[in-house]
């Protein structure tokens, strides 16, 4: 009798790490390894990681000690540490760990067959070289039946001081448009209905494919792209993540607006909202820049959700400096903001500068910052009360199984009451009834029925 060896990924990070899980899930299976959800019933354990900050490092040392004890009295257990820990440490921690099999970065994801027969010839494997990224003839295992996320551009060539994601994910590589097409048209075939398009600076892809317009433009720009993408039949949502504020445009704005798949959210990280931390961060545009980016998506969208990342306590930063974050949240009113405390970071030049924070100054600015954006984030949700949204459905609610949940094309979380096997990967029509920061409750309204009368504020 044979039984099917069982593997577990654990992903840490962003959004790119549960893609490329996904593409090594997915490869594991055509090899005829079999997902179990308890690490300690598998017999291939691999831990996609993340070092963006010191705690998401730390984490996974942690996790993979168990595991690393329980190959102890158990050698036939595969221990596979990919993603950007993988990347940054390398051979470091085969030294550290020794009871690992296989370290691999980032780039090496679409690797993973070829890596795991050199384990299984009985090496230990350390593939951490830059290399191009090849187009992945697998299909990945997704997590969800309703929404796919689909890379467009890899890597990235900025050199924000704080950051390791260049070092780690290697320099910018755009894949064709007609493979991100591809790819798309058969997530529509399959009932997918919502794409969020990934890159770590996504509005710079393109800059690496060639070809030039007449004007002098690069052929491909991710604006291109959208007008090329957008008509995929059965996806019936388009997202993108994440926008850098350099290379935010116009025209790109200008797209978003006329295509009518393309959700009304943007992520745009400001990091800070002082112009001399900024110039210290290697960001590239000023504060008043980003205003201005934002203002001219609410010309063309009014009702569009906005949400970025924050950066305090970064070296120097001053009260008065952090001050200006404050103003900028208070002024902008996000939807949603991602914040972080400053966490010097191995490689990158900002953790070698001497005027770091204490950790007290830098707790002290994230609980005042986090404070704030709940209020706006409440703020930005009266506007939901009473109105109709589109909700795609994507699951059950987990803490109430009569309830169903999905998001607005806005992006807010919403619930409602419903039948999840009916409605699962649907676009309902649901009045909101219920506002919260981060949430919305409502009813679904079905056909011919009439929405209640529409009361208070914030009604459209
Ligand atoms: N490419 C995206 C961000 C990718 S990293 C951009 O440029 O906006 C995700 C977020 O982690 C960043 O936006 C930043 O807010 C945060 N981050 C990155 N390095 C950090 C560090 N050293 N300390 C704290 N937060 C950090
Ligand atoms: Fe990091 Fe800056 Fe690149 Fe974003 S743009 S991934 S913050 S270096
Ligand atoms: Fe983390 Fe790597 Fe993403 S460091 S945030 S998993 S690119």
């Amino acid at each position: 009798m044979t039984t099917k060896r069982k593997y577990h990924i654990t992903t840490f990070g962003c959004q790119m790490n549960k893609a490329d899980s996904e593409r090594m899930a997915g490869i594991l299976e055509e090899m005829g390894f079999e997902f179990v959800e308890d690490p300690n019933q598998a017999g291939l354990i691999l831990y996609n990681t993340c070092t963006i900050r010191d705690n998401a490092e730390q984490k996974v040392y942690s996790y993979l000690g168990r595991q690393a004890k329980r190959k102890q009295h158990e050698p036939d257990l595969t221990l596979v540490v990919a993603g950007c820990v993988a990347q940054q440490e390398g051979e470091s921690l085969l030294r550290r760990v020794p009871e690992l099999d296989l370290v691999m970065g980032p780039q090496h994801a679409n690797r993973l067959q070829d890596l795991l027969e050199e384990v299984f010839n009985g090496a230990q494997v350390v593939a951490t070289e830059p290399i191009h990224i090849m187009e992945d003839i697998t299909k990945p295992r997704r997590d969800s039946k309703v929404t796919a996320w689909v890379n467009v551009i890899y890597g990235c060539n900025e050199r924000c001081t704080y950051c390791v994601v260049p070092s780690v994910r290697g320099v910018e590589q755009s894949r064709t448009p007609e493979a991100i097409r591809t790819e798309m048209i058969e997530l529509g075939q399959q009932g997918y209905k919502e794409i969020t398009l990934l890159g770590q600076n996504i509005d710079a892809y393109g800059r690496d494919l060639p070809g030039v317009t007449p004007e002098g433009r690069h052929l491909h720009t991710f604006t291109d792209l959208l007008y090329f993408v957008h008509d995929v039949p059965g996806v019936e949502r388009l997202r993108f993540a994440t926008s850098h504020p350099r290379y935010f445009t116009e025209r790109l704005i200008k797209a978003c607006a006329e295509l009518p798949k393309v959700c009304e959210h943007f992520h745009i990280p400001f990091q800070s909202g002082d112009n001399q931390v900024l110039k210290a961060m290697a960001r590239g545009y000023t504060p008043e820049k980003y205003r201005r980016i934002i203002d001219k998506i609410r010309e063309y969208m009014p009702d569009a959700a906005i949400s970025a990342d924050a950066i305090v306590g970064f070296p120097g930063e001053t009260e008065e400096q952090f001050e200006n974050t404050l103003k900028l949240v208070e002024e902008i009113g996000f939807d949603q903001l991602n914040t972080a405390a400053y966490s010097p970071r191995p490689g990158t030049p900002a953790a070698l500068w001497e005027n770091q924070l204490s950790e007290e100054v830098k707790a002290d600015r994230l609980q005042r910052l986090n404070h704030l954006v709940s209020i706006k984030a409440a703020e930005r949700s009266q506007r939901y009360l009473n109105r109709i949204e589109e909700v795609l459905v994507e699951d059950a609610n987990p803490k109430d199984p009569t309830q169903v949940m999905g998001r607005t094309r806005g992006n807010r979380l919403t619930f409602f009451a419903g039948e999840i096997k009916e409605l699962k990967g649907q676009i309902v029509p649901v009045q909101i009834t219920e506002v919260r920061a981060f949430s919305l409750t409502g009813e679904r309204l079905f056909e011919g029925s009439p929405a209640k009368p529409l009361v208070g504020v914030g009604a459209s």
